[in-house]
């Protein structure tokens, strides 16, 4: 969406994960401060974000939303005013039919009284959900045209309201709507699959769906293949694995942990600067899939100064040695090339061969540098929404 926001994955938090509907603003708020003080919001992570459940069941008199008083007593308001005063933004969760998907009221027919609201609350970031739409009240028309014209109809309400707000649209998970094929210029990220849970198979089948839809991914217009599960039950192995694999495919990094009791295993992971940098390269180009055989994957990211990234991921339950080229991930042209191992940090030269033993579900990570970078046909292309809206 060319609004001029997320010209880089989005970086943050949202309690839906480790949290479902025990939202408060005694959470937001540790939350908030956790990431202030352990070395999240220096490595990039911005947006403290709630979802479902944040409201009461009924709006007001005047239409408007109401926060849950018990989960919520000083007010949205106020817990976007800490977030801020750490220098940190707030997101908030609505969804774009008649209740959210826990059962809460819905933006349908509210869309511009619900963004003035939001955008008197100090709201930064609106993350948009796909329950209970009204499709009798749209004849005829399929998910995917019911999908563009409320989006829309939030998009425009956003714009209207002048405050940057971020839009999040999560209808990916609706197998008919297809969002990356239409959402360039309606949101900054689509979710493009089913909810995430904590388990590598989880985590496997959104990177099998999200890798493919490289072409529809440049600034401000981001696959997203849901948030991070970094700490919540996968090994230290599978998370670094997700980690490399989220910051391959240029996704967004909205982690779903508990940060307030995080161990230092997880928050390595998190603020690993190098992998984060891979995922914030303002050339905005999600990784592709260079080979994939037998659960063996490599995948390749150019970056702004002319390296790549290049993911070795093990699908299966036992170590391997995957390898491959300087030439297969697009470099060329010189004699010896710089490897460097974004996570543990050694650097080594090659005359060309990419290789390491990787372990079951896990990932190993490189920079390469040096020669020249042929441009990548299959990414080359993205639904960067700027040109459009
Ligand atoms: C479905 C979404 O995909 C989840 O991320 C979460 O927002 C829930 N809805 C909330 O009800």
């Amino acid at each position: 969406l060319g609004n001029g926001l997320a010209r880089t994955p989005p970086m943050g938090w949202n309690d839906w994960n480790a949290y479902g509907c025990n939202v408060s603003e005694q959470l937001v708020k540790q939350t908030a401060l956790a990431m202030h003080n352990n070395g999240m919001q220096a490595a990039g992570y911005q947006y403290v974000n709630i979802d479902d459940c944040w409201m009461s069941s009924a709006r007001d008199a005047g239409g408007n939303l109401v926060a849950d008083p018990a989960k919520f007593p000083d007010g949205i308001a106020a817990v976007a005013g800490y977030v801020h005063s750490l220098g940190l933004k707030f997101g908030i969760y609505e969804d774009a039919g008649t209740a959210t998907c826990a059962g809460y009221p819905g933006s349908y027919g509210h869309e511009q009284q619900d963004a003035n609201l939001f955008a008197s609350w100090g709201v930064d970031y609106l993350k948009e959900d796909w329950c209970n739409i009204p499709f009798g009240s749209f004849p005829g028309q399929s998910h995917q045209q019911v999908a563009k014209t409320l989006y829309s109809r939030t998009r425009d309400a956003l714009a209207a309201t002048g405050r940057p707000i971020v839009f999040s649209m999560c209808n990916g998970w609706d197998a008919s709507v297809q969002p990356w094929t239409w959402a360039g210029p309606v949101a900054n990220l689509w979710r493009t699959t089913t909810d995430i849970q904590p388990n590598f198979s989880s985590m496997l089948s959104n990177f099998h769906v999200n890798r493919g839809l490289a072409p529809y991914a440049g600034p401000g217009a981001w696959n997203d293949p849901d948030m991070l599960e970094i700490g919540n039950g996968m090994s230290a192995t599978e998370d670094q694995a997700e980690f490399s694999l989220w910051a391959e495919m240029a996704a967004p990094l909205i982690e779903g942990g508990n940060l307030v009791n995080a161990s230092s295993s997880t928050l390595s992971i998190l603020t690993n600067r190098a992998v984060i940098a891979v995922d914030q390269d303002p050339l905005g180009r999600q990784g592709t899939q260079v080979s994939a055989s037998g659960g063996h994957d490599v995948l390749a990211k150019p970056l702004s100064n002319g390296d790549v990234s290049v993911v070795l991921f093990n699908e299966t339950g036992s170590a391997a040695t995957i390898s491959t080229t300087a030439g297969a991930v697009g470099k060329s042209g010189a004699s010896s090339y710089t490897l460097t191992n974004l996570w543990t940090g050694s650097v080594s030269t090659t005359t060309g061969t990419i290789t390491a033993s990787v372990p079951a579900h896990g990932a190993v990570m490189f920079r390469v540098a040096g020669g020249s970078t042929t441009t990548n046909p299959t990414g080359a292309v993205h639904a960067n929404g700027a040109s459009k809206c």
